[in-house]
């Protein structure tokens, strides 16, 4: 039986965007895998495709304006200095953020550590509680465990609900009372669930650290490309993100932080660019988001992020966020009825994200890889950087479609046929 786009009740959105012209600004789209076989990438919880507009911005900054920042004084200084930092304002304000609360990082994984060797270490010792997740990405386990060796702070985990699959709230109730930092992934890579984070930020300010109120810190990685996040409106203290999970280029970032909280965090990477002024006995520091970006920072890359959110706020990310999540919810819901196929997550919630985890009961996840790439399909598999969850689901490793902005239905479609056609040739 093959799939069909026959429920049109599951599609109420995916009307709403224009496919057509929003993959005609990605050219990779357009590719032909060993010249032949036409390329569904399903892959973009790991990264996602880059729009024309971003390949552009580095381009021309390369070409036109190439030059250190924050130092000389000619033209082409001059030049990159402004772009730069009319990204980070351009950047910070799709965030609903004042410039001072950005802070360029590598990624969502340097944004974390920042919270860790930056503020945690700082602020915080012996008898204090770190409370995250068994949800969490490696980036939002190992930082701690690497800080409670060094300065003794205690990690505690609120565990999945194994029937829901979905983060067990009543422990989270109880367990944030001890909490004086708690670090939630706000969407997870590997289930298709976000989490309540307005509810966690709200029990973690009224009931945490015994009733002071607990700082809290959300890896937004997996949420900025599937809803529009205003950092100021949420009320958290730090968020973490990464700009090559939402159009933009690798290897830049960002932790947003209020100007109180950043006034708190010692730097952890020290050097050029973030001092005021280094004698032979001491230095001083630059103020705000600077102290912590030592060394020459990653300019082509902000200039490629500025472009991806502006392309990004072209479109309205409630539609966005809707038809993706159809798209996911589609997909688990046919895949279901393909005989071994187990689905690990939850895609009948409305706040259902992009990913769509499984296995089959005799392939290998690995192989079943291979073979949808064989036709084109790119899939990843893995433990996904959070092998703590994976015990928690029983399993070492899953295989993961995920979908973004440009993904179809006639793609969903095809990925659901050619993954029954290999299970079949297997049975
Ligand atoms: C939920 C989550 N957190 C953190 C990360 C790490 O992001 P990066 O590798 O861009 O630092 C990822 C990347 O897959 C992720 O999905």
């Amino acid at each position: 039986m093959e799939a069909r786009i026959e429920d049109k009740a599951l599609l109420p959105s995916t009307m709403a965007l224009n496919l057509n012209t929003i993959r005609a600004d990605f050219p990779i789209l357009s590719r032909r895998l060993e010249g032949e076989r036409k390329l569904v990438y399903l892959d973009n919880a790991a990264t996602t495709q880059k729009p024309q507009v971003v390949i552009d911005a580095m381009n021309d900054y390369y070409a036109n304006t190439n030059a250190n920042v924050h130092r000389a004084v000619h033209t082409l200084a001059g030049e990159a200095t402004e772009g730069y930092e009319a990204s980070r304002t351009g950047i910070a304000a799709y965030f609903g953020a004042p410039r001072d609360n950005l802070i360029f990082t590598s990624g969502t994984t340097e944004a974390i550590n920042l919270v860790a060797y930056g503020w945690a270490r700082a602020n915080l010792g012996k008898g204090d509680v770190v409370l995250t997740t068994e949800m969490e990405h490696h980036a939002d386990i190992v930082p701690w465990q690497i800080l409670s060796k060094e300065c003794g702070i205690e990690i505690r985990y609120v565990p999945l609900d194994r029937e829901t699959m979905t983060l067990d709230m009543e422990a989270f109730e109880i367990a944030v009372e001890d909490a004086s930092l708690v670090c939630v992934v706000h969407t997870s890579n590997v289930l298709g669930v976000r989490n309540d984070v307005e509810r966690i930020i709200q029990l973690a300010k009224s009931r945490g650290k015994g009733g002071e109120g607990a700082h809290v810190m959300l890896d937004a990685a997996q949420a900025a490309p599937h809803e529009r996040i205003d950092f100021p409106e949420l009320g958290c203290d730090f968020l973490a993100l990464s700009a090559h999970k939402m159009g933009g280029p690798t290897g830049i970032g960002a932790l947003f932080t209020t100007t109180d909280t950043m006034e708190t965090m010692k730097p952890f990477i020290s050097g050029g660019d973030m001092i005021e002024t280094v004698t032979l006995e001491g230095s001083t520091y630059q103020k705000g988001p600077h102290k912590f970006e030592a060394g020459t920072p990653r300019i082509a890359e902000a200039f490629g992020w500025h472009a991806a959110v502006q392309w990004l706020d072209q479109h309205n990310m409630e539609d966005v966020h809707a038809h993706i999540s159809s798209l996911a919810r589609w997909t688990a819901k046919q895949m279901r009825d393909i005989p071994g196929i187990r689905i690990y997550g939850r895609h009948d919630l409305e706040t259902t994200s992009g990913v769509v985890s499984f296995l089959h009961e005799m392939i290998h996840a690995e192989d079943l890889a291979h073979l949808m790439d064989a036709g084109g399909f790119a899939v990843r598999t893995g433990h996904h950087c959070a092998q703590p969850l994976m015990e928690a689901l029983g399993v070492s490793s899953t295989a993961r479609a995920s979908f973004w902005i440009y993904n179809t239905m006639e793609e969903a479609e095809a990925f659901v046929n050619h993954l029954r056609g290999v299970v079949e040739r297997f049975s």
